[in-house]
């Protein structure tokens, strides 16, 4: 038997159903706060994540899907989202039209990691980017349809929130922290190489030790210029007005290299130790960096695998029609009624005639709310019984042509 790889599972039975479930509602949501759908490829040039994620993260460290195609180029499959929607947005040459654009995308990404509860190495993402908008208030625009999106499936969460400063204020905080850093004795290896590569990625070590070293290393929020912090400000107040709950994470860094300004994470503590369930934030220099031109971004994604054990599915209804035939002769009747109401319902059916008993059997498992069973009587009298299955009504209908 030929098994799926390891960290790989099938969309499939209720996690499948809850899976569409959520993407449309989600998509329904995205595309009434002016978002479009947009799907990149999945593969796309090693160059683009390792300029955009980063050389000095653990996705472009050692996580990536990575290999020499036939034509002998440096290939990858997608570990993130944002990367191959700025290199869209380029290659649309949106940068030079200007104005504003809002994208959704879900679809899968890969990350060689060590799989776990919540953490698999073909994961789904469900995201949304802006491009185009300087105003925080787009960040909150983003942290509100993103709440809409939870709540409209019932999934509870935390929100944490930083700001990672700009070109401004970031700089002169990291040659801070480097002294600290280099003063501080004890780090473990992965800080004492990130201190040399990204420093503030030291800041949200998981190693118990590091927590207790930096517990006095200084604090990214209390060194923003004036620009950072009243848009922080802003952000704060606007979640406050539309009563967003938050809490402020000043380590909370996000793994991949291109933000700056708002970062945020959703978290669940319902899930296990994998909780971040969404994170997102700024990327102001992303589109530049891909050789675009300057265009603000911002954007999140949330990992719908994290998410299936917390969606809460609307009491399941009957819905649409069962259609049998109950002799073999009936079949072609069953079949040209079954064509002509799916044009306008769902219906289901088998190909083969089975006794009344059997098809409402059937019927009950598919929860059909109509019950419709033609055998050779009907067919002679050109007329059939349907039943509600809800009420228990029952009609008797015209069988024509
Ligand atoms: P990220 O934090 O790397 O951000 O991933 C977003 C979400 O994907 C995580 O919060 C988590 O729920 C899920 N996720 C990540 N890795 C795995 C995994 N191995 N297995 C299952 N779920 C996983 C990004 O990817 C950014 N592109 C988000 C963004 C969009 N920022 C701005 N725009």
């Amino acid at each position: 038997m030929v098994n799926p790889l390891r960290g790989m599972k099938d969309t499939v039975g209720e996690f499948s159903e809850k899976y569409t479930y959520f993407i449309e509602n989600c998509s329904r949501i995205a595309k009434n706060y002016g978002f479009s759908f947009i799907e990149t490829p999945i593969l796309e040039e090693t160059a683009l994540f390792k300029r955009s994620v980063g050389e000095s993260s653990d996705i472009v460290g050692k996580e990536m899907y990575q290999f020499i195609d036939k034509g002998k180029n440096d290939v990858c499959m997608r570990p993130e989202g944002t990367a191959g929607v700025v290199r869209a947005f380029i290659t649309q040459k949106y940068d030079r039209a200007g104005g504003v654009k809002r994208f959704f995308y879900h679809g899968p990404m890969f990350r060689y990691e060590r799989p776990q509860k919540g953490r698999l190495r073909q994961f789904h993402q469900f995201g949304a980017e802006t491009f185009g908008v300087e105003s925080v208030k787009e960040d909150a625009m983003i942290i509100l349809m993103l709440k809409e999106m939870f709540d409209s499936c019932g999934i509870g969460y935390k929100l944490q929130l930083n700001s990672l400063g700009c070109p401004e204020c970031m700089p002169p905080y990291r040659e801070n922290l480097v002294k600290f850093l280099d003063a501080t004795e004890g780090l473990c290896e992965d800080c004492l190489r990130r201190k040399i590569t990204n420093p503030i990625r030291v800041l949200d070590c998981k190693n118990t030790n590091c927590h207790k070293l930096l517990e006095n290393a200084p604090i990214l929020l209390e060194n923003l210029c004036s620009t950072c912090k009243d848009d922080f400000s802003e952000l704060k107040s606007i979640l406050d007005e539309f009563g967003v709950e938050y809490e402020i994470d000043t380590k909370l860094v996000r793994g991949l290299d291109y933000y700056n300004k708002t970062a945020f994470e959703f978290v669940s503590d319902e899930i296990g130790a994998q909780s971040a369930i969404a994170g997102g934030g700024r990327y102001d220099k992303l589109v530049e960096f891909l050789d675009g031109r300057p265009t603000a971004g911002v954007g999140f994604a949330m990992g719908i695998e994290r998410l299936m054990d917390l969606v809460v599915m609307p009491q399941s209804k009957k819905e649409g029609y069962y259609i049998g035939a109950m002799s073999e002769s009936a079949l072609k009747t069953v079949m040209r009624l079954v064509i002509k109401i799916r044009k306008s319902n769902v219906v289901h059916t088998q190909y083969t005639n089975k006794s009344i008993k059997a098809h409402m059997k059937v019927s009950d498992k598919v929860n059909a709310k109509y019950f419709i069973c033609i055998g050779d009587n009907e067919i002679e009298t050109k007329t059939y019984v349907i039943k509600d299955l809800d009420t228990k009504e029952e009609k008797s209908v015209e069988l024509r042509d």
